[in-house]
């Protein structure tokens, strides 16, 4: 864990002095530093960019900011997330980078993604690696002015990132270590330490719920499913503002089931439970951000396996819901168990619902690693999650659910199957998901396929598990307004 604190100087033991510094600022470079040096070694203060030069008390770490007006908490995020990389091997720091952020962005919101930025650039995985170095980092002196507004935030802004570090440890555990057993464990870890309501279902109480979509995904497997209900009340009932239900998708591993994937599509299938992964991610630190909702957390977790008696295509499951399912592809296995996970988070009548699943290969297809996509019944709402991922600095992209598409989950034996025509599949996937949304309830849907799992690092992203949707998420329930009811949207294209 790294600790951050104020000063109003660099302390003596300090190993490394970091200082902001922006492309333009020519006139007002920090003095004392061999700038000739920094510029034979390329330095142009972009975004990013850290070069570390020798200094009077301790070496001096030089961050770019990039062109000092376009300087957003994105840019800040970043440098952190840069620096921390640069001075792995220290253990303690002082920092004055965000002196020079314009005006318009508050000290504190711009230290609190600093903090963020330098937690998340500090991550690595190493649980699996006989040599793995961490990064060193374990204290951070912020120079300049302190008290309590500050304080709070450098702390929100470790609390936060270090949900989106476990949400990214949870999501890098190899598939055959991180069975449901294990991680139901882990949640009820989490609740335990954070003061949670937690509720484990069993295979046996799973049954009895009648949760079809999750028992015929998890048919093929030897690792019983597990199905995780954790919820957070804030202290006082008069400031609650309402209450948010989170569904995550918990596939421990995907290979598919008996539509098997293809060798290279297998690779990263471990990475298919990072939505219940944001999910639990979001619930480790919702005590400490303490939003003004009550929040539950839904997590139905299996891996989607080949065991000789494995839901076969033609199979017809009944949900939880009692609809019917026609499988026809064993692969599209992430809707039959969100099924039943909407189900049960909408008989709570929550004001409003989210839900993140690595869902779809055509998500990726359509946005590419770095945007996911959402889907819903409710422009408020929808445009809430949107606000927040703009300030979290996560990136989402609204998608349609286009009425007339819904035709293409008829099924000639059940109520419907369980995959669509070979275009447009992540809307399909959306419009099969609404078939267990309550109409009354506000409704999201956030494809996270591309994001949650990527093949190279970049600003405070780490390669492998992202831990995408836990910033977003911790901040739309700190803003969160309960979205009226808008039932003539519902699945409208928009
Ligand atoms: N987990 C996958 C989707 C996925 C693909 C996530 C790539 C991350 C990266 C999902 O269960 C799946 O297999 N979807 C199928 C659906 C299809 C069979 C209708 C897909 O996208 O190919
Ligand atoms: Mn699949
Ligand atoms: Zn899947």
């Amino acid at each position: 864990m790294i600790l951050f604190r104020t000063g109003t100087k660099v302390p003596a033991r300090s190993q490394l002095y970091a200082l902001g510094v922006c492309s333009d600022d020519n006139a007002d470079w920090p003095k004392g530093l061999d700038w000739g040096v920094l510029e034979g070694r390329g330095f142009e203060a972009k975004v990013g960019q850290v070069e570390i030069v020798s200094g009077d008390e301790c070496p001096i770490a030089v961050v770019g900011l990039g062109q000092q007006d376009k300087i957003t908490l994105r840019e800040v995020r970043h440098a952190g997330a840069s620096l921390a990389r640069a001075a792995k091997r220290m253990s303690r720091i002082a920092v004055s980078v965000t002196d020079k952020v314009p005006e318009n962005l508050e000290r504190t919101e711009a230290l609190r993604a600093l903090v963020e930025g330098i937690v998340l650039g500090a991550y690595s995985y190493g649980d699996c690696k006989s040599t793995h170095k961490p990064n060193e980092l374990s204290s951070v002196c912020v120079v300049g002015p302190g008290g309590k507004a500050v304080t709070h935030a450098l702390e929100q802004g470790r609390r936060v990132a270090e949900a989106v570090c476990f949400a990214r440890n949870l999501v890098n555990e190899p598939g055959g270590s991180l069975t449901p057993t294990k991680f139901a464990d882990i949640a009820k870890e989490v609740a335990a330490r954070e003061g949670l309501e937690v509720t484990v279902l069993d295979l046996e109480a799973i049954s009895e719920a009648k949760m079809g979509g999750l028992l015929g995904v998890n048919r093929g497997s030897e690792q019983p499913a597990r199905f995780v209900e954790l919820c957070y009340s804030p202290s006082s009932e008069y400031q609650c503002r309402g209450s948010v239900a989170l569904v995550g998708k918990g596939l421990t591993f995907d290979a598919g089931g008996l539509s098997i994937k293809t060798s290279a599509g297998m690779m990263t299938m471990k990475c298919d439970m990072s939505g219940g992964a944001a999910v639990l991610g979001v619930m480790s630190a919702v005590a400490a951000v303490a939003p003004p909702v009550k929040v539950t957390g839904y997590i139905p977790m299996t891996d989607n396996m080949l065991g000789g008696d494995a839901t076969r295509p033609g199979d017809v499951l009944t949900m939880a819901s009692g609809k019917t399912v026609e499988v026809l592809n064993t692969d599209a296995e992430g809707r039959l168990v969100l099924a039943d996970a909407l189900e049960r988070a909408c008989l709570a009548q929550p004001d409003a619902i989210v839900d993140l699943a690595t869902l779809t290969g055509a998500c990726v297809v359509a946005l590419g690693p770095k945007v996911a996509g959402l889907m819903g019944n409710n422009e408020a709402w929808l445009n809430q999650l949107v606000d927040a991922g703009d300030r979290a600095g996560e990136r989402v992209w609204r998608l349609p659910l286009p009425k007339d598409y819904k035709s293409q989950l008829d099924s000639s034996v059940a109520d419907i199957k369980n995959i669509g025509g070979p275009h447009g599949g992540a809307l399909t996937a959306g419009l099969f998901l609404s078939h267990f949304v309550d109409e009354r309830v506000p409704w999201a849907h956030l494809d996270i396929a591309g994001p949650a799992f990527v093949d190279s690092e970049e600003g405070e992203i780490a390669k492998g598990g992202t831990g995408f949707g836990v910033r977003m998420l911790l901040d739309a329930l700190v803003n969160f307004e309960p979205p009226a009811v808008d039932s003539k949207a519902v699945c409208g294209v928009g």
